[in-house]
């Protein structure tokens, strides 16, 4: 319910913009860490949208989460520069890797790193450049020691 207090208070806050659906998406997952189910019919009624509609916008954007985020996010770059050079075989890793960990693995489409693919971020903070699946694996032993 606390959640829908913070919900509401954006969507307020919001609705007259041109277009509020996208705005008010992203500041709920940047307060909340992500959509909560239960707040797209609330969304709906006050944007005046079929529940359908705001749902196929939060499912058709890979950047909106409908579950809490795991300790850490993890997003790899599934763009064609990355993929190009082992970017696909990296993904593949990263998911059988990450699988029952409380990590969440995401796409990104780009990180700006194309020429030193593949590419990766952990949270917002850690830009990772040539990253091979051993490289990878360091990476996340250090996360999940906490480091
Ligand atoms: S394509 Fe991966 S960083 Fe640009």
């Amino acid at each position: 319910m606390e959640n829908l207090g913070t919900v509401l208070r954006i969507v307020a806050a919001k609705q007259t913009l041109p277009g509020a659906l996208l705005p008010i998406l992203h500041e709920i997952q940047e307060e909340l860490g992500h959509i909560p189910p239960e707040s797209v019919s609330l969304i709906a009624k006050e944007l005046n949208l079929s529940r359908a509609e705001v749902h196929g916008v939060i499912t058709y954007y890979h950047h909106f989460r409908q579950t809490p985020p795991g300790r850490h996010v993890v997003r790899v770059c599934c763009a064609e520069a990355c993929q190009a050079v082992g970017g696909e075989a990296l993904a593949e890793h990263a998911r059988a890797r990450l699988e029952g960990s409380d990590l969440t693995l995401e796409p990104v489409y780009c990180l700006g790193l194309c020429a030193i693919g593949p590419a990766l971020q952990i949270d917002e903070t850690t830009l990772r450049a040539r990253v091979t699946p051993e490289k990878f694996d360091a990476l996340i032993d250090a996360l999940e020691a906490g480091q």
